[in-house]
């Protein structure tokens, strides 16, 4: 076993977390990233496609329930699950939380947005359950890693404008984030999110102040990930420098091109508004269509800006010891 901290809180044994990536992750790319050392998440409708979509958050909870008992059999290792909580009317948490509890996950990514986004009653009945909390908000700041940590928090992740899916508003990157938030804890490790995709960006982050780190765009590009060959073949082909980034809710978004991004991004030149671009861009139905389907045309690919040191489609195995010290 590693002696880091993070390894030793999560019971892994290299400190590199996949982050969970909305419509991306199923059992295989998770239970892989588990089985190489490293912490795989199942994010929001793992495993689901676009027929098996469900819409009610009972149905949601099982679908996932489905996905974790697939990924406890191909491993044995530790594994996480996303909450994206809000602080009210949250009809969708509860469900899955249940779900988390019944099937024995062992660790949280709680990911927060927005004033409010810490949710002591939830952290109560996640920590009595024995589960680990990696508190990840979309804008992190002193005061947001403060109170994540005071309500319980074992983990926080400082995420960098680097990075891919709903970007910070405040648009600090990840050079920037890593050690404010680092300065910023009490007694609580931190990740680093944003930009990491080799080794030389994975000893940045610890030279930052991070015990490890927190990565999504690398993991989407390999053989055990679901989306087609031809979207790994564009992550390949492209760098950070090709990323059309335009706003839209809550503030930025960035994506490689194509017609409905090229549309989203004129509207946001000609002075359309964050709700107006919003709208068009189908929030992420956009996401399924352009990353499970390669469908540019009314999707979108999101990633971070660090694509450009991903030079071929590696295994989950080779991409965790590449980011291992
Ligand atoms: C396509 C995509 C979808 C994402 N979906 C989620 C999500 O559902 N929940 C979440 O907390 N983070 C999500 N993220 C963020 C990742 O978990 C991670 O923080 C980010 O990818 C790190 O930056 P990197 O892409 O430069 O490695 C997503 C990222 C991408 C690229």
């Amino acid at each position: 076993m590693n002696n880091s901290r993070i390894c030793q809180i999560l019971g892994i044994e290299k400190p590199v977390i996949q982050g969970p990536l909305s419509w991306l992750t199923d059992a295989r790319l998770v239970a892989a990233v588990s089985n190489a050392g490293g912490l795989g998440v199942l994010g929001p409708n793992a495993g689901l496609t676009a027929q098996t979509a469900v819409s009610t958050p009972h149905e949601t909870a099982e679908k996932m329930r489905e996905e974790i008992r697939k990924t406890k059999q191909l491993t044995e290792k530790p594994f996480g699950v996303n909450l994206i909580p809000t602080p009210e009317n949250d009809q969708w948490t509860p469900p899955i939380v249940r779900v988390i509890k019944e099937e024995g996950v062992k660790v949280v990514v709680y990911t927060g947005y927005g004033d409010g986004a810490v949710i002591p009653a939830l952290f109560n009945e996640l920590k009595a359950a024995g589960i680990t909390i990696i508190y990840r908000d979309i804008n992190p700041t002193p005061e947001n890693t403060r109170i994540a940590e005071a309500a319980g928090a074992d983990i926080i992740v400082a995420t960098g404008f680097d990075e891919g899916g709903t970007l910070p508003g405040k648009a600090l990157g990840t050079f920037s984030i890593v050690p404010l938030i680092a300065d910023s804890v009490v007694n609580v490790p931190v990740l680093a999110a944003g930009g990491i995709t080799d080794k030389r960006t994975a000893r940045a982050a610890h030279a930052l102040g991070a015990s490890g780190v927190f990565a999504g765009s690398v993991f989407i590009s390999t053989q055990e990930s679901r989306v087609p060959q031809s979207v790994k073949e564009k992550i390949i082909a492209a760098n950070g420098l090709d990323m059309v980034l335009f706003r839209t809710l809550p503030d930025y978004y960035r994506s490689l091109p194509g017609k409905l991004v090229g549309k989203l991004a004129q509207m946001d030149k000609a002075g359309a508004s964050k709700d107006e671009v919003a709208k068009v861009m189908g929030g992420l139905r956009g996401l399924r269509l352009g990353m499970l389907e390669g469908n540019t045309d009314e999707g979108y690919i999101s990633l971070g800006t660090g694509i450009g040191s991903i030079h071929g489609v590696h295994s989950v195995a080779q991409v965790v010891d590449e980011l291992t010290l």
